[in-house]
């Protein structure tokens, strides 16, 4: 008798108390019961609008926000929103929570790429820090940032994988390697989402662009791509597929045609790979007017069949295209598109906005603005994200600059803020951000600072001032660049050099006399080959965000010791597009299959920059008998034999030499490690390898195989063979 009153005691307290309300507003019950809840209440009509994202576009704010409001359906599932006000996103949400007749909340989606209104350094250059901890930091401030500003879901982290300098989209990945982009992804997932989703320092992340866009044919955008299973696998998938375990609650179709199948109707990559191998349970969006762009794609024939196709290859919400609103509930009642196929792409809407918790708190608190930006630590990490991004590529001894008195300062982003911020700045403006030159006079105060412009970012303009500055400096800081709508989406370009201008004032800086340093901002890998030889040094700075001033102007004087590393290789010049360092093996080696007319290597390759200091690697050993059953150590003991204290990246690359189901690239990495090592001393790095994680491959279906045989650990300038 105790015993089953003691029971029904517990099964009491188990069973959720009733709040009257119905079971999709208990916050008490599990997510999928209050899911299937819902659903279950929902008329086609409702369901067919939670799979819409509208934006009202850039000219709609608070000054207007009655007729804003106004024009949205109640019933909306999303909506893209430009501003950082919470006010008129509240009123926005006050209209679906009140005037629908379920009170679904929206969801607030934004491109918040590399900051919402700090703004850091451009992705590309955060893989070239090697920490992605760092990076992990940055997306966390950066996600307070938005959330507080009524953002519940950022379109980032950009993963695709990207070899080809034209496509002006590499400035928003992490560059050429797959591991590199899935390390980096991972970490800003975790940045973004960490908090919690439900915490006002949380964003939903989305995985994007799904998949295969950054092999876009001859670098232009938006264009085919010829993918073959093993390089989707192995190089594209494979990012995603560390950011899908990194947790992450969303991903973006893309608009790339996949080897035939559009990227925004691929059933094998939507729904075989992502939903059913990977288990994916969150939800896909399309990218912008992705599914209206299945008609100029040629794989339907209009907007109705391509929103059929999209819907049912496994993409749950249409970004702009206006096909799922205006042709789903037909397509449905027609029996072209299954009632099942729309409840499962509206459970995935349902399921991140019930993991932000926008049920229960469907508003955005109305804090002043310095209460959500610029706090102190995002400062800070700013700084140190450009600091540890800047990748030394050259250097005759000129840096640090030491014992001047007179510098000067010239060129087209020397005294240009704007251009520091990237593409994709989201709130950020010049005026946040500090110019190349503050930066320098004030880390120089003992020396006479002095300026020209010497032309323009296009290279325009009359340069004799700026020649006569020249001769009368002890050294040149020469700053060339880009402008920052020269790289991003749309963006292409059949040359990557810098404008001819922009070579002819170095030119002509170089004729009087004088050291020049130059520092380059820009937003992919530049054509170099007339400018290497004659700069004494030259610093890529990519484009670092409000707090690269400081960045700079330290490692100028060497408060900063440099210790950035490409994530992608510069070619030595277009031609030899595309170019990277994961390349698979020729049949002719040594003097065949070479450019006849110029090197075939590049100017800098994959991993190159130089430090202050020097580090020796020496021999890698393995610990114990590795076997490819279990998991081996391999350790590497580097020192620092130079006199400054530095921060030294090693990177791990394993190769399989031979291989019969499909041959492999010369080289692949699978670890790095960043670590200070204080001048004179060594540190101990460890790979610790994982034969069923680092040294296998995928065959054409994705499956995963590791053979017997020889294979090679690299790392450093050293080379270690096992028979494994
Ligand atoms: C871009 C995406 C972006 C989306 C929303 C598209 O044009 O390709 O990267 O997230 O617009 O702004």
């Amino acid at each position: 008798m105790k015993k089953f009153l003691l029971t029904g005691l517990i099964a009491l307290c188990l069973v959720p108390v009733s709040t009257g309300k119905p079971a999709y507003k208990n916050p008490r019950l599990p997510e999928e019961k209050r899911v299937e809840d819902l659903l279950s209440r929902m008329t086609l009509a409702e369901k067919v609008m939670q799979l819409n994202q509208y934006t009202l576009g850039r000219n709609d704010n608070v000054n207007n926000i009655g007729e804003v409001v106004g024009k949205l359906p109640a019933e909306l599932g999303s909506v893209i929103y430009f501003g950082s006000d919470p006010v008129l996103r509240n009123a926005m949400q006050k209209r679906a929570m009140e005037e629908s007749r379920l009170g679904i909340p929206l969801i607030f989606g934004y491109d918040d790429i590399h900051g919402f209104k700090t703004v850091y350094q451009i992705s590309l250059g955060q893989a070239c820090s090697w920490n992605p901890a760092l990076v992990e930091k940055m997306c966390a401030h950066s996600a307070r940032e938005a959330r507080r500003s009524g953002i519940d879901w950022t379109f980032s982290p950009m993963i695709d994988v990207a070899r080809d300098p034209r496509w002006g989209r590499v400035a928003e990945g992490y560059g050429e390697d797959p591991y590199v982009n899935g390390v980096f992804g991972a970490a800003s997932v975790r940045g973004y989402q960490g908090a919690g989703l439900r915490s006002l320092d949380a964003v939903a992340a989305c995985l994007k662009h799904y998949v295969g866009y950054g092999a876009s044919e001859a670098g232009r955008d938006y264009v085919y791509t010829e993918i073959s299973r093993p390089t989707l696998w192995n190089v594209y998938l494979y990012p995603y597929k560390m950011c899908v375990d990194a947790g992450a609650v969303s991903l973006m179709s893309s608009f790339n045609d996949i080897s035939g199948v559009p990227g925004s109707a691929n059933h094998y990559t939507l729904s075989e790979v992502l939903r059913d191998a990977w288990g994916f349970d969150g939800l896909v969006v399309s990218d912008w007017d992705a599914v209206r762009q299945l008609i100029n794609q040629g794989y339907c024939k209009d907007l109705e069949e391509a929103s059929e196709a999209a819907i049912t290859a496994g993409v749950d919400m249409d970004m702009m295209s206006h096909g799922y609103d205006t042709y789903l509930g037909d397509l449905v009642g027609s029996g072209k598109v299954p009632l099942s196929v729309v409840d499962e792409a509206v459970r995935r809407v349902l399921r991140v906005k019930f993991r932000l918790g926008l049920f229960e708190n469907p508003y955005t608190p109305e804090e002043a603005p310095e209460k959500r930006f610029f706090l102190p630590e995002a400062l800070e990490t700013a700084s140190q994200l450009a600091a540890e991004s800047m990748v030394l590529l050259k250097n005759d001894g000129v840096l640090p600059v030491k014992d001047v008195s007179r510098i000067a300062v010239v060129g087209p982003l020397a005294n240009n803020r704007l251009d520091l911020l990237g593409n994709w700045k989201a709130h950020g403006e010049a005026a946040d951000a500090d110019a190349f030159l503050s930066g320098i006079e004030r880390e120089f105060p003992s020396a006479e600072v002095r300026y020209e412009e010497g032309c323009n970012v296009r290279g325009e303009g009359d340069f004799s001032a700026a020649v006569e500055l020249a001769r009368w400096s002890d050294v040149v800081v020469l700053c060339l660049g880009e402008m920052l709508n020269w790289s991003g989406e749309n963006t292409s370009r059949s040359s990557i050099a810098l404008p001819a201008g922009q070579e002819r004032l170095l030119e002509a800086l170089k004729a009087a006399g004088k050291p020049v340093v130059v520092t380059l901002t820009n937003g992919r890998p530049l054509e170099l080959n007339r400018i290497e030889p004659l700069a004494n040094a030259i610093l890529e700075t990519w484009q670092p965000g409000i707090n690269g001033a400081g960045a700079l102007a330290g490692i100028l004087s060497g408060r900063i010791n440099p210790s950035g590393k490409l994530a992608i290789t510069f070619p030595w010049s277009t031609g030899q597009i595309p170019i990277y360092y994961n390349r698979h093996k020729s049949g002719r080696r040594g003097t065949q299959g070479i450019y006849k007319d110029i090197t075939s290597d590049p100017l800098y390759p994959f991993g190159h920059g130089l430090s202050y200091t020097t580090f020796e690697y020496g021999e890698p050993v393995c610990v114990g008998a590795p076997s490819l059953g279990a998991p081996f150590k391999v350790e590497v003991k580097v020192t620092n034999t130079g006199a400054a204290d530095g921060l030294e990246t090693v990177l791990w690359y394993i190769s399989d030499p031979y291989c019969r189901v499909v041959t492999r690239p010369e080289k692949e990495l699978k670890y790095f490690e960043k670590k200070l090592i204080k001048a004179g001393a060594s540190e101990t790095f460890v790979f610790e390898v994982d034969p069923a994680r680092d040294l296998g491959y995928l065959d054409g279906a994705g499956r995963y195989f590791v053979e017997a045989g020889e294979y090679h650990i690299f790392v450093g300038d050293k080379d270690i063979k096992l028979q494994l």
